[in-house]
């Protein structure tokens, strides 16, 4: 028995003075809160949508003790032994704090999202604060009108009369009735992004963390899943989906302990980021966003989706480019005759833009390697003696359109840049910096508001001067490396980490304001920055440095968890790969590509006439295609983490009118078997005719052309040859097959 607190005989006092249970509600999902004067917020129930007199007669899990359903237990005053949200020196020293509830208030907002577009929704903002200081914190919950979603949020003002030092600042908690809760989540390195974990959670506390500095998606990421009854499946069982909209470092933890609920901390990874809030001044946290899935994984996926396609993402109801992208097809041999090659080959297979990737840019030090000239983004008339606009030049000949790589947040220690400005890099005071990619990379002080001005000028002189450009790729290739601003003052040393990325955000939105219209592909060192913190300002993300068909089905599974297909950046590209050295399969690559953004990343005056033919086709069919994969609803047929060999997964139409579906086998051994595909997400009643993309096979398939019912689709599935039928010459030991489903 634990000892009664005095807030837990309070909550056994008959009368509930003020109490009201308040419901926020989207679509299809209830969430509610008990709130009381005087007394911590309560949680009381996340899940399908309730009737009022269920509502009235909740109640909390039986054996929820006084800390596992309060949604923001902050330290020192009633919380001491459990996990917390809030944590803070005050200006006096004293480390206790108790957050109690003043008021609250429900508005309807009808307001513009971080990506531009409008929403409306109900926010519920509870006004709590400390009985001995004057600390204010809102807690904020916004459910939108039209998508299963919840954002939270906090802001904690100090009223103090001086400086009070945040050690914890979590958004609110997420507390989980335990039963047979699984989570999952993506865990990944470079060149390896986002490989799928699931585990049942167990007595204890797991968490997930990013230290980088810059780049949070390339190990641990900040998104998760929870299955409430076993292991996930994909369209049965309940799932909560919970992703922390921020660029930056984080942590996320969830605590089992004797309670009858899990409980999920997500936020700023406080970890040597202290923060000194000043007398008036207020610290907003990261959002997190919820939903909640009665339809397994695949229901919590598209309500991400959705949420990213109506009020995330950049331009989301745009059709994206197929492009070529330069990076593996000549790496930093960039001169205009390459180019001009690079873009007349991609305009005849029927790309649509030809981006120019590492290597174009630097005059007293050229960039010949990844060992100088970052910060100098001048062009290298070496290379390029027309400059770029020889290359607009090419590009308007060549029917395709222009875009640039830069990397503007960084320097090389060999540049004009740095020679100019030794003190605009993050080093640790009076140390020498450490040096990343190339032995002189560093990370420029974007806390110095000198160097947000210089990083804005990167793509206000590109974009002033060549409004033509129509996509910038916008890489960053390292951590930070050691601790320290040299602009920040000494006492504030420790607000770098979440200065930088505030100030990230703010260059973001600054030419957003000045270019909308702009694409920007999100890339860090591949998929290092796949996150709702940057996506509004983006219109995709390069997914990986890894390119290699079998290990991007992987990757691309596990960041469709996520993300849309629409923001996936997926490439073809040479064999054998780059990164891991197989060789696989055209067709394959091809097939593996299609199932993202469609692109290129390869040197097309290497491919045989036969290849360019093939891939040309490939192109036709996607653009036909395209507005399915791009727009459609995902569902996940068959995983391959499965371990038997096969990964399958389809695109259906809003209107279920048109459907894609990808079958992939993993490996070949002879005598090996792979069980049939059931489709989903098809009207059972249509009949749907069936054809091949990419076909290789001498015959035609045995279903093409024929019409099924969605039905039969969905119950039974098509049989799927395990092998190509093709000439003897032209046998390998890859399997894949992208058929177009077309309603009758
Ligand atoms: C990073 C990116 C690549 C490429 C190189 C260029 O690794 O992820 O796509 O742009 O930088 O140096």
């Amino acid at each position: 028995m634990k000892p009664l607190t005095p807030l837990l005989l309070l909550s056994l006092l008959p009368a509930i003075a003020f109490a009201d249970k308040v419901e926020l509600r989207t679509p299809n999902n209830s969430f509610v809160v008990e709130l009381k004067q005087g007394a911590e917020p309560q949680f009381l129930y996340y899940g399908p949508a309730l009737k009022s007199q269920d509502i009235e007669n909740l109640e909390k899990a039986s054996d929820a003790n006084w800390s596992c359903a309060d949604l923001y237990p902050a330290y020192g005053a009633t919380h001491t032994q459990n996990e917390i949200c809030l944590a803070m020196r005050h200006s006096d020293g004293n480390m206790s704090t108790q957050m109690l509830i003043d008021s609250w208030k429900e508005s309807n907002v009808n307001d513009l999202a971080p990506n531009g577009a409008k929403r409306s929704g109900q926010l519920l903002t509870i006004t709590l604060s400390d009985p001995l200081y004057p600390i204010t914190v809102h807690l904020y919950y916004l459910a939108y009108d039209d998508v299963d979603m919840i954002e939270s949020w906090t802001d904690i003002t100090n009223g103090e009369k001086k400086t009070v030092t945040l050690t914890q600042f979590y958004n609110p908690l997420l507390p989980v009735r335990r039963g047979n809760v699984y989570w999952t989540h993506f865990n990944g390195s470079w060149a390896s992004e986002a490989q799928l974990i699931e585990l049942p959670l167990a007595n204890g506390l797991v968490e997930v963390k990013n230290k980088d500095g810059l780049r949070n998606s390339a190990t641990d990421r900040n998104e998760i899943m929870l299955s409430l009854d076993g292991p996930a499946r994909e369209n049965e069982g309940d799932v909560i989906g919970a992703a922390l909209c921020y660029s930056g470092n984080f942590r996320i933890t969830i605590d089992t302990d004797e309670s009858d609920y899990h409980q999920y901390f997500a936020g700023i990874n406080p970890d040597n980021s202290e923060y000194h809030l000043k007398r008036g001044e207020t610290f907003t946290t990261p959002h997190s966003a919820y939903t909640y899935s009665t339809r397994g994984t695949n229901g919590a996926t598209q309500a991400f989706h959705n949420w990213a396609r109506k009020y995330q993402l950049r331009h989301a109801n745009q059709e994206r480019m197929i492009l070529l992208n330069s990076w593996e097809g000549v790496y930093f041999n960039i001169n205009q005759e390459g180019m001009d090659q690079m873009m007349k080959d991609i305009a005849s297979m029927g790309g649509e833009l030809f981006v120019m990737d590492d290597g174009w840019f630097g005059d007293k030090y050229p960039r010949n390697i990844d060992n100088s000239s970052l910060g100098d983004w001048v062009v290298d008339t070496r290379k390029l003696p027309d400059g770029i606009p020889g290359l607009l030049r090419d590009a308007k000949k060549n029917g395709v359109k222009f875009g640039i790589w830069i990397e503007p947040e960084m320097a090389n220690t060999v540049s004009e840049l740095y020679e100019a400005h030794p003190d605009w890099i993050i080093k640790a005071p009076g140390r020498e910096p450490v040096q990343g990619r190339g032995g002189t990379q560093v990370v420029l002080d974007l806390t110095n508001p000198k160097v947000q001005d210089f990083a804005f000028s990167i793509f206000d002189n590109l974009l002033s001067n060549y409004p033509e450009i129509a996509y910038i790729k916008w890489d960053a290739n390292a951590p930070v490396m050691n601790h320290g601003s040299q602009y920040l003052p000494m006492d504030e040393q420790s607000h770098l980490y979440i200065k930088y990325h505030e100030a990230l955000i703010q260059l973001c939105q600054r030419i957003r304001a000045k270019y909308p219209d702009v694409i920007i592909q999100d890339c860090a060192s591949g998929g290092g920055r796949a996150n709702y913190g940057l996506l509004p300002y983006f219109d995709e993300f390069w997914v990986s440095d890894n390119t290699d068909g079998l290990q991007r089905i992987f990757m691309q599974w596990g960041t469709s968890y996520f993300f849309p297909a629409i923001a996936m950046a997926s490439h073809i590209s040479a064999v054998p790969n780059h990164a891991v050295f197989r060789t696989t399969s055209l067709k394959y690559r091809c097939d593996v590509a299609m199932s993202g953004r469609l692109g290129m990343e390869i040197q097309p005056k290497n491919m045989t006439d036969d290849e360019k033919a093939f891939c040309r086709q490939v192109i036709t069919d996607y653009k036909r295609v395209r507005p399915v994969i791009q727009f459609g609803d995902l569902y996940r047929l068959h995983s391959p983490y499965a371990g038997d060999n096969l990964a399958s997964l389809m695109y259906v139409s809003q209107d279920k009118q048109q459907a894609v579906f990808f079958w992939w086998k993993l490996e070949t051994f002879k005598n090996q078997h792979v069980p049939r595909i059931k489709m989903a997400g098809l009207e059972s009643d249509k009949y749907y005719t069936v054809h091949e993309l990419n076909r290789i096979d001498n015959k035609p398939l045995s279903c093409e052309g024929k019409s099924y019912s969605g039905a039969f689709l969905m119950q039974t599935g098509l049989e799927m040859p395990y092998t190509h039928d093709v000439d003897h010459n032209k046998l390998n030991d890859w399997a894949s097959r992208v058929l177009q489903l077309t309603a009758e």
